[in-house]
């Protein structure tokens, strides 16, 4: 390292070069903010990408990792361990599923979940699975396998055997696509890196009727929609769709690395002794804040919450589009998973954003992405609009 080299090319000279890193390195957070080393303070409206629920610096969050760690950091899985116990007893209070197997991230989450619906399929002479047009699933090859977007999968193939992608919300192309040999449908109820997408009631009823006709899987990626972001504990809530198997991730480590896979009854004895597992997978001290993590949630009705200020800031947002159409094609979302979908670049508004002190995030080239902690206050989303009234007004961002 040289004395005067910047982090920038110091990164840039290390790493591999995967991240467009932002020109701004925090240095701590609070709450709803995070701060520069100057003492630049910005309002987080992304939260580490639907990450920090309770935002940053949680005092209960911090608590817990603190407490936990003090005990024990790494035990292994050969030991029943009570963090991990208690916080797969309240995932599956809050989703009335049966059964938990917990990973170290989404990914990682979702391939144990395709493993699980090879291991029930091929019991039952289904091996094919599919997933949407669109989504978006993590980037092993079991992820990769049922996506269709080109700049995540180009040049990393070929990829796993009887996998494919759907049209998203086609009803007609869903009919066709399945049969008796589908072992899975892998579905986001509201595409998150795909630029904020619900799912239409339509479609969920029919996947729901084939799933009847068929019987297959159907595994609920919830993994950036999951813990009461949408308003309800799981995005698949707002759909009655009963997912087979749903993937978390993001939230239910209070910012540590942990995914879970949930089990319907109907799946709860494919996996036995051996099958599946993990070193790190439910590691204890990200379990505690996990369990923070929820037991605030429901302490201060987040959930509610999401879904009241949710629906305020799309209203906002929904006025924006009508205030600047040449500029705004449509604001969309559910709770506090909202977006605006720009005409042009979204890349050119986030720095403007930034530059006003307000962190947000661009997805899908033209979308920008609301996914605040579910602590964010009225007054916040109003700032956040303010913000973007202004510099939507502005003819060069
Ligand atoms: C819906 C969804 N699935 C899967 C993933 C992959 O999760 P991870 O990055 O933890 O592997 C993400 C990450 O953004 C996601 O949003």
């Amino acid at each position: 390292m040289q004395p005067n080299e910047s982090l920038s090319d110091r990164e840039s000279a290390s790493f591999f070069h995967t991240y467009k890193r932002l020109p701004l390195e925090p240095v701590c957070g609070e709450g709803m903010h995070l701060f520069t080393a100057d003492g630049t303070r910005y309002l987080d409206m992304f939260a580490g990408i639907a990450v920090n629920a309770l935002g940053h610096a949680h005092p209960r969050v911090v608590g817990a990792i603190t407490e936990q760690a003090g005990r024990y950091i790494h035990v292994s899985n050969y030991f029943a361990q009570e963090p991990q116990i208690r916080l797969a007893e309240l995932l599956l209070k809050h989703s009335g599923m049966a059964r938990v197997f917990f990973a170290n991230s989404g990914t990682e989450a979702m391939e144990g979940a395709l493993k699980i619906a090879r291991r029930w399929g091929g019991e039952r002479g289904k091996t094919a699975i599919t997933g949407f047009s669109n989504a978006f699933h993590g980037r092993t090859f079991g992820a990769l396998s049922i996506m269709d977007r080109p700049n995540y999968r180009d040049g990393f193939g070929p990829f796993l055997a009887d996998c494919s992608s759907l049209p998203f919300n086609d009803v007609d192309a869903l009919k066709a696509g399945v049969g008796p040999r589908t072992a899975a449908v892998v579905l986001e109820c509201v595409q998150g890196e795909g630029g904020i997408r619900p799912v239409t009631p339509a479609f969920a009823a029919a996947l729901k009727a084939l799933r009847s006709e068929h019987g297959f899987l159907i595994i609920a990626d919830e993994i950036q929609s999951g813990a009461g972001r949408t308003g309800r504990f799981l995005a698949a809530d707002h759909f009655d769709l009963q997912p087979d198997l749903v993937t978390l991730a993001k939230p239910i480590g209070g910012g540590l690395p942990l995914g879970a896979i949930l089990g319907a009854a109907s799946v709860a004895e494919i996996l036995q002794p051996g099958m599946h597992g993990t070193t790190f997978g439910g590691n204890p001290v990200a379990c505690a804040a996990g369990i923070a993590v929820l037991e605030v949630i429901e302490e201060l009705g987040l959930t509610a919450h999401a879904r009241e200020v949710g629906q305020y800031f799309l209203e906002q947002l929904q006025e924006l589009a009508t205030a600047f159409p040449a500029r705004v094609k449509e604001a969309r979302g559910l709770g506090l998973m909202v977006a605006l979908e720009l005409t042009g670049e979204a890349d050119p508004v986030v720095s403007a954003m930034r530059d006003r002190g307000i962190l947000i995030n661009a997805t899908d080239k033209t979308v920008l992405r609301f996914v605040p902690p579910l602590i964010v206050t009225r007054a916040e989303i109003d700032a956040t609009v303010a913000a973007l009234r202004e510099v939507l007004a502005r003819a060069d961002a």
